[in-house]
């Protein structure tokens, strides 16, 4: 492909490219092809060229197309009814509206001047997002990229809240943050890049099935402080990335609120379950905490990424983040300039992912999404219980379900593996107790009852192979 300006062949290539893309999901959809390609590294990179597409170039438009294909026949399917193995989105038309315009205006919301039409979507999404929570009076959002940073957000929040020097001059090095083994691994990653090391967060008593249990809270809080140390927050999930299950958000609301604790709760995957009327009830009390993430990019069916990090308080972010940068900040703009609110300094406009799909789908339609898919974890826990050779530790409270093949007791992930090779299915795995899971996140729009008991019969048939 030779090089011309954007406007002179982004007709001709983007309409073949869509047309190359859209077919191929649709076969995608019947389940046709496997989920996920389990070539390696070395075999996948023969296959897409690579080298040559870097050393000489010189692609033309129908080579573009069959490296188009040939990378989408690679990659997970996670519009295959097949594809149930972690939080990510099968994503939806505004999505990629949203991500076309931005390739092609490019416009970076960092300051409000540089990308007016973003940053007003921007901050209509994180309102939207706020009143969904109880914020919308008094809070703050911003949107960041992924659950890892918004969580990273946060907690730098909480931290100033803990000690208001901490910004400015460091970590004072006496700080522990609470939360359960099973909340996602990105809190810990936050810990320690906030200098209080990995080991700065405690790992809180739990349920057999990891989740908070509100009796453990009182003596894990009179241990710190006999150390000499001082809290910074104590975060919950809602939901745990393993299980799909939520903690108790009320009666840890209550416990940071007796004890002038700041409460996190990580809804990056769990709180689009906030525009259900079913089932928002998982997430009583989130109202109360202080601050909690929501990623687009799983159950709001957005492309990656797109994370809104929320804040009960607008002046919770009144000590972090701003920068003097004379050729970029203007003081008079502080309020509506992004930049200021968040770790990155060029991003994507984020919110208008969001902004479309509400505008062109409805929020009824991402409801029923939600409602779709936590029912049919629903569908495969009943599924299991009609059976001797399955077994589910719980009943879901999400779209994500952890399962067991008993025959084949401790050696699940040799079983998921083989599932994998076969091409049909594609789980993840999870450790509970001690103990590996098979562990199903039912994401795809494609996915139904019949599929779930497909899946275990061709489990059964995989292990007997
Ligand atoms: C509960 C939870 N928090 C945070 C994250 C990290 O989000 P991201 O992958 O968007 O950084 C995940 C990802 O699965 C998650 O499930």
């Amino acid at each position: 492909m030779s090089h011309v300006d954007l406007v002179d062949d982004v007709r001709e290539v983007g309409t073949a490219v869509l047309e190359t893309l859209a077919a191929h999901i649709e076969t995608a959809r019947t389940g046709a092809g496997e989920v996920v390609s389990s070539a390696d590294i070395d075999t996948v990179a023969k296959r897409l060229e690579l080298r040559r597409w870097i050393e000489e170039g010189g692609m033309t438009l129908p080579e573009l197309l069959s490296f188009v294909t040939t990378y989408s026949d690679i990659s997970a399917g996670h519009h295959h009814p097949g594809y149930m193995a972690h939080q990510i989105a099968p994503s939806d038309t505004p999505g990629v509206v949203a991500d076309l315009l931005q390739a092609m205006t490019n416009n970076i919301p960092l300051v409000y001047e540089l990308a007016p039409a973003a940053a007003a979507v921007d901050r209509a999404v994180c309102r939207w997002m706020l009143d969904n929570v109880g914020w919308g009076a008094t809070g703050l959002g911003a949107m960041t990229n992924g659950g890892t940073l918004g969580n990273l957000t946060a907690l730098l929040a909480a931290r100033s809240h803990a000690d208001a020097t901490a910004w400015r001059d460091g970590n004072p090095g006496d700080l522990v943050i609470f939360a359960p083994a099973t909340s996602h691994y990105s809190v810990r990653k936050a810990a320690a890049v906030m200098g209080l090391g990995e080991r700065g967060v405690y790992p809180l008593r739990t349920d057999a099935l990891g989740r908070i249990d509100p009796a453990e809270l009182e003596p894990a809080l009179a241990e710190v402080r006999a150390q000499g140390k001082r809290p910074v927050a104590v975060v919950a999930n809602g939901c745990a990335t393993g299980t799909g299950l939520y903690d108790p958000i009320a009666e840890v609301a209550q416990f940071c609120e007796d004890n002038g604790l700041w409460f996190h709760v990580d809804g990056a995957h769990g709180a689009a379950a906030l525009i259900s009327p079913r089932h928002r009830g998982l997430l009583a009390g989130i109202e109360r905490a202080d601050s909690t993430v929501w990623d687009g990019h799983k159950m709001l069916r957005t492309s990656a990424l797109c994370t809104g990090v929320l804040f009960r308080e607008k002046r919770y972010l009144d000590t972090m983040f701003k920068q003097d940068a004379s050729y970029l900040y203007r003081p008079e703009a502080e309020d509506v300039d992004p930049g200021q609110y968040t770790f990155e300094t060029s991003k994507a406009p984020l919110g208008l992912k969001i902004l479309l799909t509400l505008a062109y789908r409805g929020e009824a339609s991402l409801r029923s999404y939600v409602e779709r898919q936590y029912g049919l974890a629903t569908d495969l826990w009943e599924l299991i219980q009609e059976r001797a050779d399955f077994t589910a530790p719980y009943q879901p409270q999400s779209n994500i379900l952890c399962f067991r093949y008993e025959p084949w007791g401790d050696r699940q992930l040799e079983l998921r593996s083989r599932l994998i090779q076969d091409g049909r299915f594609y789980l993840s795995s999870f450790a509970l107790g001690g103990r590996p899971y098979l562990r199903a996140a039912l994401m795809s729009p494609t996915t139904d009852r019949q599929t779930l008991n497909d899946l275990l019969e061709v489990i059964v048939k995989v292990a007997e192979a």
